[in-house]
Parts: structure tokens; sequence; C-alpha cells
């Protein structure tokens, strides 16, 4: 199994940027749990973070065998229709982790274009969102796999 983990605007500054809302963990840190978890449960990783809404986009467009992705847009996600309409064209399980539980922040954080295209969103938890979408994205492929179907759709 490969999942894809992408992280957009201003996350590279994780661990120094608004520790109280986002955490005090590095997106290194990040990095390192998950691809310690890969490694637990056989999953292959590629871990991508950039300023640029066109540099994720083409990240997504590339489109390597992923069975999976997580993503966290940053602030793309409450502006972002070409990032949404990306991720939709794969037609890929996706999992929205925002580090902050942004239900309960400012009312423009509330509206995601991301949301109506993943299978579904974990907000909140901090670094633990993104280990906990591997695991369910891990559990529904293993399932697939199980059923003998193929993945399509989110
Ligand atoms: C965020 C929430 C967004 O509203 C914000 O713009 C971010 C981080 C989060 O992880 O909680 O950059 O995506």
């Amino acid at each position: 199994m490969r999942v894809l983990v992408l992280n957009g605007p201003n996350l590279n500054l994780l661990g120094s940027r608004e520790p109280e809302i986002y955490g005090s963990e590095s997106l290194d840190d990040i990095e390192a749990v998950l691809r310690d978890r890969a490694e637990q449960l056989g999953i292959e990783l590629d871990f991508l973070q950039s300023n640029h809404e066109g540099a994720l986009i083409d990240a997504i467009h590339e489109h390597g065998d992923w069975d999976g992705v997580i993503l966290n847009p940053g602030a793309l996600t409450h502006t972002s229709i070409a990032l949404a309409d990306a991720l939709s064209a794969t037609g890929l399980p996706a999992i929205e982790v925002p580090l902050s539980n942004v239900h309960a922040r400012e009312p423009f954080r509330r509206h995601s274009y991301i949301s109506p295209v993943v299978w579904g969103q974990i907000a909140g938890f901090g670094f633990r969102g993104y280990r906990a979408a591997l695991h369910l994205l891990h559990q529904r492929w293993t399932e697939r796999q199980a059923e003998g179907g193929s993945e399509s759709g989110a």
C-alpha cells in the first residue's frame, strides 16, 4: 500500500507557529511519527509540504500508484476549489487532517472546500490525526483487498 501525505502553506513552520493551537511538534516530527507507523503497517509514504497551491495540485496530478491521500491544506482548505477538484479527479480515498479544531475557531475556518471530496475529516487532534488517518486508510485498503475489489471514489 502507498499513501500520499500533503501539507499546505505555513505548515513548514509547525513547532514554532502558534504551538498553543497547532502543537509543539515540527513537520519533521510528524513525518517521523508517520514513517514509523507506516513501516509497522507495511505502507510506503510520499510526504510533501508546499507553500504553493500549484505545487500541491501538480503533486496530486502525478497520481503515483497511491491507494490513499492524507492532507492538511492549511488555509487552502478554506479557499481552494482547484485543490478540491484535483483531489476529486483522482477518485482516491482521502482524509483531511486539520491539526486544530477548525470548528471551534473563527467562522471562516469552518468552511472547507476539501471536505465534500474526501472520505472524512479528523480535526483537532494535532499530529495524532495524521496517525489515525493512516490507520483508517490502511483498514479500508485491507478490507477492500479481502473483498477482492479495487478502490475508487472517495
Ligand atoms: C490548519 C487550519 C487552517 O485554518 C489554517 O489556515 C492552517 C492550519 C490546521 O491544521 O489546523 O494553516 O489547516
